[in-house]
């Protein structure tokens, strides 16, 4: 399969097809979107919440980013692959931040980065971008500031607000992000904002006019209780796999499993 790159992505917007992102977190889960035609993976940092057990994406490690990422590139060589910023990688310093970009992308083979904030990020994308990095915007809810927000809110409701997302939505593709991901906002401030770029918008509870969609691997799959409103479930697969190995535990306890196929002699 043929390497996608950014200006694939340029294309396919271009040509008025749906970009279509997805969550992956490892090499099964990267290998199965491929097969699936999904067009780029994000790893993203909710795999605080997806594998490691933690209530939000706060106590997600560079560590913890640099091996899924690397990873979901061993399950799929050909994927563009966008690596999540953690909470503290780029905040503290620009220094800190391009250093940390720079590992992200030597070490796991990822082709872009993707950082929480506005306007206010501005300068570091520019910098990032002027360094060779691919960097993906993300606004509206941004799940690194929960603690500040109180909470996982729609943003841009008030005129203000959508105000704001606008602006910062310029002000990243002026700095060079070949992408933005626009989480909840109103699916109206959503088109607006797809309207007013030349870079594609993808949306997460922003309405079908962005430019193409990202959602949560294990929301689509239906593998957690969580049941967030932007995201359909398309299978029950922690219910068949709960099943599978009810199936199994079975077999064990009333002795038809292993049978004579599955043993050697
Ligand atoms: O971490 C993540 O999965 C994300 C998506 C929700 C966009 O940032």
């Amino acid at each position: 399969m043929k390497k996608v790159t950014v200006s694939t992505l340029f294309k396919r917007k271009a040509a008025g097809e749906k970009l279509v992102m997805c969550t992956a977190y490892d090499a099964i889960q990267s290998r199965i979107c491929m097969a699936a035609g999904i067009d780029f993976m994000l790893v993203g940092d909710s795999v605080g919440m997806t594998q490691l057990g933690y209530d939000n994406t706060l106590p997600v490690t560079m560590q913890d980013m640099l091996a899924h990422t690397a990873a979901v590139r061993r399950g799929a060589p050909e994927a563009f692959i966008v690596f999540d910023m953690p909470f503290m990688s780029y905040q503290e310093s620009d220094a800190d931040a391009m250093h940390n970009a720079g590992i992200a992308l030597k070490t796991t083979g990822a082709d872009a980065v993707k950082l929480e904030g506005g306007a206010e990020y501005a300068p570091l994308v520019k910098k990032m971008t002027g360094a060779g990095i691919p960097v993906m915007g993300h606004i509206g809810l941004m799940p690194q500031r929960v603690q500040v927000a109180g909470g996982y809110k729609v943003v841009g409701r008030d005129e203000a607000g959508a105000e704001m997302v606008l602006r910062d939505a310029l002000a990243l593709q002026e700095a060079g992000a070949f992408a933005i991901v626009l989480e909840c906002i109103p699916e109206a401030l959503g088109e607006k904002v797809t309207q007013a770029l030349d870079i594609p918008t993808i949306g997460i509870g922003s309405g079908k006019s962005c430019s193409g969609q990202v959602q949560v691997i294990t929301d689509l799959l239906g593998m957690m209780d969580f049941k967030p409103r932007h995201a359909k479930r398309y299978a029950e697969v922690g219910s068949i796999m709960t099943e599978a190995l009810k199936s199994y535990a079975d077999e064990v306890r009333n002795g038809s499993f292993p049978t004579a196929e599955n043993s050697f002699q």
